[in-house]
């Protein structure tokens, strides 16, 4: 089966506030994006893989991933849009357009550069047993409120049932595909496919798959990789 990964690097990173997109800013001298596609390829099990860049950066983003290009695997760098939806929809059209055999879609922000290839490999395995909607979670460790506009708590979720979604998130890619044409909306890709009512399962996340938002997650980020060779 064909595995390509859809990477939505094309945000302007305005909460990091580091005066340049996010998915080029370096932790350890190594961009942000380069360490998710690196953290992908190393999988083992992703054929290509198709960034949305920031329009302006579109140049700048094809030189630093382009070293990363491998035997059997292929980076595609094109402009996002201007909401993250955008950005995976149309690296989604370029990769049933350009790239032959793509069954199996995962996608993955820039911004969880550390996860580990074994996430990446547990999202490509579930989808290929045959599950069209694959997410990696954590558990929840802060209860949880429901509130209404004004504030006031209106339930409070069993802790046990909730779960924090990671990426990659791993689809069918007719299936994925679908869910974007369908002109739906939702705040990620599981979310949009949930709405036409196909089954999403979970597989375990990890960690270090945490989204890189502020300073202080580039603080841990840092911190995490105190022992790495620049
Ligand atoms: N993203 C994208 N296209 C957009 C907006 C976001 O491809 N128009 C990507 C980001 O590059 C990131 C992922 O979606 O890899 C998750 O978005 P987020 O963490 O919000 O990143 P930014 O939008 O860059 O950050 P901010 O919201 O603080 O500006
Ligand atoms: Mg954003």
């Amino acid at each position: 089966m064909g595995v390509v990964a859809l990477v939505p690097a094309a945000g302007r990173g305005e909460r990091l506030g580091y005066g340049m997109p996010k998915a080029l800013v370096p932790v350890n001298g190594v961009p942000l994006l380069v360490r998710a596609v690196r953290g992908l390829l190393d999988a083992g099990c992703v054929q290509h893989v198709v960034i949305a860049a920031p329009p302006s950066d579109v140049n700048t983003v094809s030189t630093v991933t382009a070293p990363l290009a491998q035997a059997g695997g292929a980076v595609h760098v094109l402009a996002g849009g201007a909401e993250r939806s955008d950005s995976v929809r149309l690296a989604l059209e370029h990769a049933v357009r350009e790239i032959p055999d793509t069954t199996v879609v995962l996608v993955h922000d820039a911004a969880r550069a550390f996860t580990p290839p074994t996430v990446v490999k547990a999202v490509v395995d579930a989808v290929e047993a045959g599950h069209p909607a694959v997410i990696p979670v954590l558990p929840v460790a802060d209860t949880v409120k429901l509130v209404d506009g004004s504030g006031r708590v209106v339930a409070t979720p069993e802790r046990s049932s909730l779960r924090v979604v990671q990426t990659p998130q791993g689809f069918d890619a007719r299936v994925l595909l679908r869910a974007h044409e369908s002109g739906l909306h939702a705040t990620d890709d599981a979310g949009l496919v949930e709405r036409l009512g196909v089954p999403v399962v979970t597989v375990a996340g990890h960690p270090d798959a945490m989204k890189i938002t502020t300073r202080f997650d580039l603080a841990v980020a840092e911190a995490l990789l105190a022992g790495e060779r620049p």
